[in-house]
């Protein structure tokens, strides 16, 4: 086993993706990230090799060889030289950089841009992909098959997506799952050889399904034909399956004691010719982890691996088992088991009784006599007991022989079917360890002799022969139910369209110095993959070309088609004479098969045996020393191969004896059931199987067709030395391999050709997008379309030739620029859809958010308008019930004063002042009421006045009304009553007779008051009267009337607004006064011409008042304390007597008529220092009289 496993890629550090090359024992070189761009050695794609000749080509590999380049482009093919070390070429890094540029850029040839490129097409082209994977054994087939299968799981995902997306994680179970299938298969399937120290010795085919994404989904592997006769027996040199050695060594100490095993090899005589042997490139101990790792990873119980290691236990130990040769009593050989131990042991593991298996391996039974319905088309006739000695032959006849048990991967359909009763008997008859008779010639009422079912001894030699067949059925048995189980745990779990890549690995071309059917097989099989592949890169395109009518040159190429025929031909190859031979059966059947062999095929120039030479007539005996006896030799297409015949017809047989069958079913080992069901007695239908030849030649066959139904390319693997070292190229080795590989052909005819064709139809289909003409549809036809497209591009026209139905493209490259150009054109289409799309949902968003928004809004604001209304009804409701709650409040507070008011009114005293307080809302109202009030108590109060009191009243409304603001002493005499009288003159007897004189009974006002005299304004004391009709002076002492004034006379009133008390009463001075006077005076002297109290001579002119009114008086100034009184009660009797006012005239300045002269008065209130407080000085200046207040 190479490396014992390569660890997934997910699980590889980052370094190394698909690393581990089974390049034992040399170190990996590190090279720096992506040193797969290192400046070219030698030529990477051979299409540019001058001269193209095999001698170049080989130097130029052994050129990049030496520098480690180890892949080289051969046209379609990579080319793929063992480097037999470890290479850091297949980091992670350049897994990426082929991952996301191998078909764009032009990377170096790679295994991975082969690997990227059948992915890719899978992807992207929807076509089924197949990587086949040829050379010799040991050139690195398996490595190559194991990197492109780790490629291909990662490809999609990439080589970390697994590990990163959760969602990934089935995939990344498949991915470790077909990773670890290789490492388990080959633990079973690989073994050391003289050409590969990890060689596999089966088949193997994988289809790898993948989903639409490129992400593996699962896969199926097909297993050929395993090289089961390793098992017990092994050229010097080579070894024996790894397992068997990793078992032994890598298995803890319990597991072996359950397993009776010991560790050292040197105890099992199966694996005792591998001794000694160079262990240096494997490590048994490290892979038996790997296997049980990878035994995990694929789902296998503990208790599976446990059953599975009993087996290959068992059959190391039954390699163990020696038998004794015996003489029985009728002098025939018999045996018996010389180390009973083992045999307990194995019987222990299996779960069978030791006699039972004994007898199963020392004996055999067998039919005697005549065989009935023969299937076999060979008129031989029919055999001898194939060995032993007949012991206990009862009489009676069996019409029916049993076969050996088919192996295990043909398919059963292929075989010949015997009379399933008859089986079914002979198996009850064998379980019941009972001889019996069988005859069944009456109930067929046929008249042959039956046939007597009979048990022989086997002699020691035939005993183990016959437990070699045990040993080799139950280990090859087991590994195609190991290849079965691996299929269960990678089948496609998922549903959906799902696309396969396959990846052959079969065993490479071999030639050993002694070469046995396996050989025979193998090479076979290669010659057919070498047909394939021919037929592939040579033949076909060559008939493309010339089929399409495209001008070319042949190129010639050697064609082993002569030499498949010569093996595979109906009737007449070499593996149906072997199928005649095997059926014919008898002892001496290798000898005979070479014989009808040479008699067959000795005319093919590709065969020769001793007896016959090519292009000679078998008849010409001997002509042909080159060929050892018993041999035949064949011209392969890499080699000419000698194959010693021996085994071939038992090999081709594959029988098992019914008897191990039967014993191995009937063990308890779980396993034996299903690896053994042909010894189920129950069983009822048996068929032959086809011999082993047929059962390959059909299952290649399949395998070819597959390959051809699919895209193959091609890795050519080369083996660059025989010792398995690296750094050594062994020139002739590696030219002998090209040539039969037909490398150089394979270039030559891709040189001249095209590296890719394709119908018009698909081409147009698929790059339609480039160009305006054919995008978005094209109706005309496809080779029209095609050539509009190619003129629309920036390619030129040698890049391309046009066939009849195809289109040839003549470079990758140009392949590659047409991808580049259609992925940028679909990432433009892909944006543009992008942009409309997400341009039409954003406008779908976007009328879906204006429609919602005007919903939205609309039920906003209808919700706001209600709201509103609400609060505006609420807050006209508020203002209602506050207007409401305010005007009954009011209405209160209202009535709550008025009715506080109406008990608390104050006194009806108009001068009360008192008034109760109300709130400031009703001060107007209060003010009002209060008023009324006052004027109501005023008026209650004037109601209450008798003629007196109303005429003071009226003085002193009056009084109000002339001073009121006016006067500064006005205020003091308010609440003076004018009394009037003040010095009781009414009462005074003389002046009683004096008013009557003067008619001035109704006396006024009466008191002594000064009288400023006008020339020094000094204060003479006098009797003021006023009378209803005049204004009097008298002496105060004598009461004589020194002037009478009518009321009548008195026009103006003067006085000045200070407090002073001093009035001037201004006398009319006009000559209308003698008329008022004389009607005045008349009445008055007429008055006073009587008994008047008038004295002196103004009295004697009977006009005193008029003479001194009009000539000498003038104007009289006053100072009283009563002023106010005397000009109010002045003022009324002025009005009462003229009907009209006199004017008060209140003036700081004012003129006053002195007689003749105009005297001005003037008053000033300065508070001088001359002036007391509360007196007055009056001077005279001229015709100024000053009053200082
Ligand atoms: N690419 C490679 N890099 C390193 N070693 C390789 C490579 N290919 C093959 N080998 C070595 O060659 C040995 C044989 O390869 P293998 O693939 O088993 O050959 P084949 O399958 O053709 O018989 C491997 O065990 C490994 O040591
Ligand atoms: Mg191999």
């Amino acid at each position: 086993m190479s490396s014992g496993g390569v660890p997934s890629a997910a699980a590889t550090s980052s370094s190394q993706c698909c690393g581990q090359h089974g390049s034992r024992g040399h170190s990996a070189r590190r090279a720096p990230p992506l040193a797969i761009h290192e400046q070219e050695v030698g030529v990477a794609d051979t299409l540019q090799l001058e001269p193209l000749t095999e001698e170049a080509f080989v130097a130029n590999l052994q050129q990049r060889f030496k520098r480690d380049l180890i892949y080289t482009s051969a046209g379609d093919v990579l080319v793929s030289v063992n480097p037999y070390k470890k290479l850091a070429l297949y980091s992670l890094d350049v897994v990426e950089a082929y991952r996301t540029k191998a078909l764009l850029s032009h990377l170096p040839p790679h295994i991975f841009a082969l690997a990227d490129k059948a992915h890719w097409n899978l992807r992207e082209r929807n076509e089924e992909q197949c990587v086949v994977v040829s050379g010799e054994s040991g050139s690195g087939k398996t490595e190559a098959a194991r990197i492109v299968l780790q490629y291909v799981t990662v490809a999609g995902s990439g080589p970390t997506g697994a590990q990163q997306d959760p969602s990934l994680a089935p995939i990344k179970q498949v991915r470790d799952r077909l990773l670890q299938a290789g490492p388990l298969l080959e633990a079973f399937g690989n073994a050391k050889t003289h050409k590969n120290d990890n060689s596999s010795r089966f088949g193997k085919y994988l289809d790898v399904e993948f989903d639409f994404k490129g992400d593996p989904v699962g896969g199926t592997f097909t297993s050929y034909l395993l090289e089961k006769s390793r098992v017990t027996r092994q050229l010097a040199g080579e070894r024996n399956f790894h397992i068997f050695y990793q078992l032994l060594t890598g298995a803890d100490i319990q597991l072996l004691k359950s397993l009776k095993l010991h560790r050292n090899i040197d105890n099992y005589a199966f694996l005792r010719p591998s001794r000694p042997l160079s262990m240096e490139t494997i490590d048994d101990k490290r892979d038996f982890q790997v296997t049980k790792k990878a035994l995990e990873t694929l789902g296998f119980s503990a208790e599976d691996v446990v059953q599975i290691f009993k087996v290959v236990a068992s059959v190391l130990k039954l390699g163990n088992i020696g038998f004794t040769p015996t003489s029985n009593i009728d002098g025939t050989e018999g045996c018996t088991v010389t180390n009973d131990y083992e045999l307990f042991e194995v019987c222990g593991l299996l779960g069978t009784n030791p006699m039972e298996l004994t007898s199963a391996l020392t004996q055999r039974t067998i039919l005697a006599g005549p065989v009935l319905d023969s299937p076999s088309t060979n008129p031989a006739p029919p055999p001898p007991p194939p060995c032993g000695s007949l012991r206990g032959v009862k009489s009676g006849g069996c019409s029916s022989s049993v076969a050996g048990t088919p192996p295990s991967f043909v398919p059963s359909s292929s075989m010949s079917s015997t009379g399933s009763r008859d089986v079914y008997e002979v198996c009850e008859m064998l379980q019941h360890s009972t001889l019996a008779r069988l005859t069944l010639a009456d109930e067929r009422g046929s008249s042959s002799t039956a046939g007597e079912l009979v048990v022989a001894d086997l002699s020691a030699s035939e005993a183990t022969a016959s437990r070699d067949i045990l040993c080799r059925a139950l280990y090859s048995r087991l590994f195609a139910w190991l290849v079965k189980q691996v299929n269960d745990a990678t089948r496609v779990r998922k549903y959906g369209k799902r696309k396969v890549l396959g990846i052959m690995d079969i065993y490479g071309f071999e030639v050993f110095d002694q070469n046995n059917f396996e050989q025979f097989i193998i090479n076979f099989c290669n010659e057919k993959l070498q047909q394939a592949v021919a037929e592939c890169t040579l033949r076909l395109r060559q008939d493309e070309m010339l089929r399409e009518g495209i001008e070319w040159t042949p190129v010639d190429f050697f064609n082993n088609t002569p030499v498949c025929e010569l093996i595979e031909k109906n009737n007449h190859g070499i593996l149906a004479v072997l199928d005649e031979e095997s059926q014919r059966g008898g002892p001496g059947g290798d000898e005979s098969f070479l014989a009808r062999l040479c008699h067959t095929c000795g005319s093919s120039a590709y065969f020769e045996t001793r007896n016959c030479a090519p292009h000679s007539a078998p008849t010409d005996l001997p002509c042909n020393t080159s060929v050892p006896p018993n041999c035949f030799r064949l011209r392969h297409y890499a080699g000419t191969v000698t194959y010693n015949v021996a085994g071939f017809v038992e090999k081709n047989n594959d029988t098992l004896p019914l008897d191990l069958s039967l014993a191995m079913f009937r063990c308890e080992h779980p396993l034996l059931k299903n690896l053994f069901p042909e010894g189920n007695p129950k069983r009822t239908t048996l068929k032959r199987a086809a011999s082993a030849g047929t059962q390959f030649k059909i299952s290649v066959g399949a395998l070819m067709g597959n390959l051809q139904s699919k895209t193959p390319h091609f890795i050519r693997c080369i083996k660059p030395n025989e010792l398995k070292q690296p750094r050594i190229f062994e020139n002739a080795l590696v030219q002998h391999q090209v040539r039969y590989l037909c490398l150089v052909q394979t270039i030559k005819v891709r040189k001249t050709s095209f590296a890719h064709s394709e119908s018009y139809e698909s081409f147009l289909h698929r790059y339609k997008m480039l160009s305006p003409h054919t995008w978005p549809c094209w109706r005309g036809s496809a080779v029209e379309g095609a050539s509009y497209l190619l003129r629309d591009l920036p390619l030129s026209s040698p890049h391309f030739a046009f066939g009849r139905t195809k289109i040839f493209i003549r470079s990758e490259r140009t392949v590659s620029e047409l991808e580049e150009f259609r992925r940028q054109r679909l990432e433009d289409l892909a944006a543009s859809v992008q942009k409309m799309w997400r341009g039409y949902r954003c406008r779908q968003r976007y009328l879906l958010m204006r429609q919602s928004q005007i919903v939205i809004a609309s039920a906003w604001r209808s919700w706001r308008a209600r709201e509103e209304y609400r609060e505006l009804k609420r807050r006209k409701q508020i203002e209602w019930a506050v207007q409401v709650i305010q005007t009954h409040y009011l209405q209160w507070r209202r009535r709550q004063y008025l009715q506080r008011l109406c008990v608390s009114l104050p006194s009806d005293s108009p001068v009360c002042r008192e008034w109760p307080m109300a709130a400031k809302r009703l001060a107007d109202a209060n003010l009002m009421l209060r008023r009324m009030h006052h004027k109501w108590r005023c008026h209650k109060y004037r109601l209450k006045f008798d003629q007196t009191a109303r005429n003071r009243m009226r003085e002193k409304v009056t009084a109000s009304i002339i001073f009121k603001d006016r006067k500064a002493s006005y205020p003091r005499s308010v609440s003076h009553p004018f009394l009037g009288d003040y010095v009781r003159l009414r009462q005074n007897v003389q002046w009683k007779k004096i008013c009557v004189e003067t008619n001035d009974q109704y006396v006024v006002f009466a008191d002594i008051i000064n009288k400023i005299t006008r020339s020094s304004g000094k204060f003479v004391p006098i009797l003021f009267v006023l009378s209803t009709s005049s204004m009097l002076i008298l002496d105060q002492r004598t009461l004589q009337i020194k002037y009478r004034v009518p009321a009548t006379e008195i026009y103006r009133l003067s006085l000045s607004p200070y407090l002073d008390d001093v009035a001037i009463f201004h006398i009319k001075a006009s000559c209308e006064l003698p008329n008022l006077a004389h009607e005045a005076g008349c009445s008055d002297c007429s008055r006073a011409g009587g008994s008047s109290p008038l004295q002196g001579a103004e009295h004697a002119t009977g006009c005193l008042f008029q003479s001194d009114l009009g000539k000498k008086k003038g104007d009289f100034v006053f100072h009283t304390g009563h002023v106010i009184e005397i000009v109010t009660k002045l003022f009324l009797v002025v009005q009462n007597a003229v009907g009209k006012p006199p004017e008060v005239n209140i003036n700081t300045e004012f003129e006053a008529n002195f007689g003749s002269q105009s005297v001005m008065f003037s008053f000033k209130c300065a508070g001088l220092p001359e002036v007391q407080p509360g007196q007055i000085k009056i001077m005279r200046k001229g015709s100024r009289m000053e009053v200082l207040v």
